[in-house]
């Protein structure tokens, strides 16, 4: 009801405007329009719900209740709220309670079933501002595991990027893998010596476990002080463009690349591969660009920024480093190089005007850091903005660091491999208690939705920023606020629609009607989606969808189960149908966004 809470709001404002504030008041008057209106507190008290009384009773000096009288006498005046409201009414010591109506509702309901999106306004993206997203996700490291932290950004970042390409941005996915660097010295060294020196046969090298082999060279790196010299020299020959030292980091680039397109493949997800040393041509602008502002420093040797408000242990300014004292850049400098380059200009830029960051609160001072350089550095164009999408860790349910039963580190095929195994043993088991029979291709593809969407779902369901417990038993579980749960409520709707094929012209019927306090609770709930999904694009909190969700779904069971919805009279039946129908749209729409697949039985 995006729409008309803003409606609202302007009608809200206008009156308080003319009637209430004085004159000398207005500043005032800005700073607390911002929430004039909010969501009412209980179900029971109404749609939405006002305090400002509350507030101007402290600027006036007056009794709250006195100023909600002639305010909310004031606000029946006014055409357009009596248009809106079916009742306002005062609570408390001075809360005044909104109801709309009825009417309002219904038609709501009706012009939401046919919108492509369940009533989601576009963001107002005009041809000639186009806002172009910039989701900055997943980003594992070449030669290296993709690890849970990875799964998590995959998930959430991919989850982001639906919303905002809902609301009709432009998005952007980028995929920036660590692809550059000192480590590519040692592994490069590495190959040479396995296998020919000149790496003559190279594109018939194909290394089995590249997690080992970066293990071995590292190895070797820390202890034999000749190969630590060759790796040095071989970082040295790939950065200056050295034909083979490129053709063997394209090597194991593509060798990483292959394990983590499995992944991807399996999460069914897409992204645009564009790794750190996309920018390397960009680095030497970035120092010479600071150093123009004046915002680099030499210290120690190494080149920096002092940043401002962020102080280590001592309460000394802390650095972000440039350059090093050895001469290499650093984390930070590509991503400065990256920041810069996404907001600018095409065609030398990507023209964005929002970049998200999906990682682990790990890099929080990272991304700190970086951004107010790139502020002070004037590279954040106005209008634009950054930000930085934290989660916390993945742990197993003893609240350690998720391993194997043998103590090792789980790898992510394995993890989601297990997952469709659980989710299929309890779908047999299902199946053999209901005496069902299903082909192997039905249980193939139903345990793989239950079992990725499983481990989705228990991943954005958590406020991100807490760790998170990971139990396949909790997430696979048929009840609680689960994916299997909503892909349940889902399959109780298809079940509806297969006794009865609805006909899409009845929606529009004029006969469509609702008496029973259910119903009303489940429109309320379905009505309040696009407030979810425009709330998300602010905060970046994709668990406002999932509770919602698992909101909207108990209310349409407790619907369910005490609503007859076939067995009534026509218009009944029909206002019923057109319920469960918007509510398979919203949560089909809804699990789309959130990289679940839909089923029809299960
Ligand atoms: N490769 C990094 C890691 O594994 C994540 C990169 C995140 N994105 C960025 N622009 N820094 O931790």
């Amino acid at each position: 009801m995006q729409v008309i809470y803003q409606e609202l709001t302007k009608r809200f404002e206008e009156t308080l405007l003319e009637s209430l504030i004085k004159n000398e008041k207005k500043e005032e008057f800005e700073n607390i329009r911002k929430n004039l209106i909010n969501q009412a507190s209980k179900e029971e008290f109404g749609d939405y719900q006002c305090n400002i009384c509350l507030v101007l009773s402290k600027i006036y000096k007056r009794n709250p209740r006195e100023i909600a009288i002639e305010f909310v006498q004031k606000l029946k005046e006014n055409k357009e709220i009596s248009n809106l409201c079916e009742a306002l009414e005062i609570a408390g010591p001075g809360f005044i309670n909104i109801k709309l109506k009825n009417n309002l509702l219904i038609a709501k309901i009706k012009s939401n079933i046919k919108c492509p999106r369940a009533g989601v306004p576009l963001s107002n993206n005009n041809s000639h501002s186009q806002k172009k997203v910039i989701v900055d996700f997943s980003s594992p490291n070449i030669a290296k595991e993709m690890h849970v932290g990875h799964l998590r950004s995959t998930i959430i970042g991919d989850s982001i990027a639906k919303i905002f390409e809902l609301r009709g941005y432009t998005v952007l996915r980028l995929n920036h893998v660590g692809d550059w660097g000192t480590q590519f010295g040692m592994l490069i060294t590495q190959l040479k010596d396995l296998y020919s020196s000149d790496l003559r046969e190279i594109d018939k090298i194909t290394i089995s476990d590249l997690v080992e082999f970066y293990k071995a060279s590292k190895k070797r790196f820390d202890n034999e002080t000749e190969f630590k010299k060759r790796s040095r020299e071989e970082v040295v020959k790939l950065q200056s463009g050295d034909k083979k030292s490129i053709k063997a980091w394209k090597l194991l680039c593509n060798q990483s690349r292959k394990e983590f397109d499995e992944i991807y493949k399996i999460l069914n997800i897409k992204i645009k591969e564009r790794g750190e040393s996309f920018y390397n041509p960009f680095l030497k602008s970035i120092i010479e660009d600071l150093t123009f502002k004046k915002i680099l420093v030499e210290d120690q040797g190494a080149k920096c920024v002092f940043l401002h408000g962020m102080t280590n242990k001592e309460g000394n300014p802390l650095p972000l480093i440039i350059k090093k004292k050895d001469g290499g850049f650093n984390y930070a400098t590509t991503d400065l190089a990256a920041l810069r380059y996404r907001f600018r200009k095409e065609p030398h830029g990507d023209n964005a005007t929002r970049i998200i960051y999906v990682t682990d609160h790990g890099q929080s001072n990272h991304f700190a850091g970086v951004f107010q350089v790139a502020k002070r550095a004037n590279w954040i164009p106005e209008d634009c903005e950054v930000n930085h999408v934290p989660f916390g860790l993945v742990q197993g349910i003893d609240g350690k660091k998720l391993k194997t039963r043998e103590g090792d580190i789980i790898k992510l095929k394995d993890l989601l491999s297990e997952s469709i195994k659980r989710a299929k043993e309890d779908l047999l088991k299902r199946l053999e208690k209901e005496s069902r029979f299903e082909t192997e291709e039905f249980i193939l593809n139903t345990s793989k939705v239950i079992g990725i969407g499983a481990v989705k779902y228990a991943d954005l369901s958590q406020n991100r920023i807490t760790n998170y417990q990971f139990s396949f038993e909790k997430m696979l579980s048929l009840n609680g606020n689960t994916a299997p749960y909503l892909l349940y409520t889902l399959v109780r709707i298809s079940g509806i629609n297969r006794k009865n094929n609805m006909n899409e012209d009845a929606v529009n019927s004029e006969s469509i009607a609702y008496s029973h306090d259910l119903e009303w609770k489940l429109i309320r709930k379905l009505l309040k989606f696009d407030e979810v999904i425009v709330s998300i694009e602010k905060d970046l909190m994709p668990n406002r969808l999932c509770n919602y969700l698992f909101e909207l779904c108990q209310s349409f069971n407790r619907f369910y189960d005490q609503v007859s919805i076939l067995k009534v009279e026509m218009n009944t039946k029909i206002s019923r149908l057109t319920l469960c129908a918007l509510t398979e749209k919203t949560l089909k729409l809804s699990l789309e966004l959130l990289g679940i697949d839909s089923l029809e039985r299960m």
